[in-house]
């Protein structure tokens, strides 16, 4: 049985006292969410990593937006992973469109980080998903699959049980214009075969996110497809009062 799990991307957004603010008022219903069995977490800005872990519920998943896969060096402007440790971080996200398209995100890149993460005993939540040109040509399932095998390559069953993917398909982050449900299902399933096919049954248990204009109003129509296990969300995350009701519309 795979828990349920929505996780806010706050990207860049949020001073640190605005973050604080959050974490403070999310309490209550990080507990209410614990007690339903479903997860929660943030993935705040690297300078409101420490400030939303001291403040939010011990029940929150807190969660970096990138790490470098090098333990320390000359990377100006990057942060490690025993840095986020350090921090008490144990997840972080990986690949995100955002940082596919502004940054040079390759999916052997996020394969180095995915495995620099989970040899520190931390869960990585690797985003993928399709461009509109490739969803116009058909090639989700093209684009999705090599994303899903390369960025998990060289990987075994027993390292992947504990990874999160989240399918985001780029044409509806931000744009209000949601994949339909038929679709985050038929992309979900077809990211967990993919999964069965290189790990074999751990695939079951792997939970697998939609993300892309998730708002109160329509989350629980995604989560009630067999294949998608919960949501990663930007905008409708970012206020207290739309996080809460995401949280309490999927309870
Ligand atoms: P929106 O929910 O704002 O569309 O963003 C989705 C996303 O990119 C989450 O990582």
């Amino acid at each position: 049985m795979r828990r349920k799990l929505l996780v806010g991307n706050w990207k860049m957004n949020k001073l640190n006292s605005e973050a604080k603010e959050f974490a403070i008022a999310s309490v209550p219903f990080a507990a209410l969410a614990k007690k339903n069995n479903i997860d929660i977490g943030v993935c705040p800005t690297y300078l409101s990593l420490a400030t939303v872990k001291e403040f939010a519920s011990k029940d929150m998943i807190v969660g970096a937006q990138n790490c470098h896969f090098k333990e320390s060096g000359a990377f100006t402007g990057e942060i490690s992973i025993p840095m986020l440790k350090e921090l008490g971080i144990d997840w972080c996200l990986i690949g995100h469109s955002e940082r596919r398209t502004y940054d040079n995100e390759t999916n052997e890149k996020c394969n180095l980080k995915i495995k620099a993460l989970i040899a520190n005993d931390m869960v990585p939540l690797y985003c993928v998903g399709e461009t509109l040109a490739e969803f116009e040509a058909g090639d989700t399932k093209k684009v999705v699959g090599a994303q899903v095998r390369e960025g998990l390559a060289d990987l075994t069953s027993e390292q992947v049980k504990d990874l999160v993917v989240a399918y985001e398909p780029v044409w509806s982050i931000g744009t209000g214009k949601n994949a339909s449900s038929q679709i985050a299902q038929d992309i979900c399933s077809f990211i967990r075969e993919t999964l069965r096919d290189m790990f074999g049954d751990v695939a079951d248990g792997i939970r697998i996110l939609y993300g892309g204009s998730v708002k109160p109003v329509n989350v629980k129509e995604y989560l009630s497809c067999p294949d998608v296990d919960g949501a990663l969300v930007g905008g409708a995350s970012l206020k207290i009062d739309s996080f809460e009701e995401l949280v309490r519309n999927i309870l």
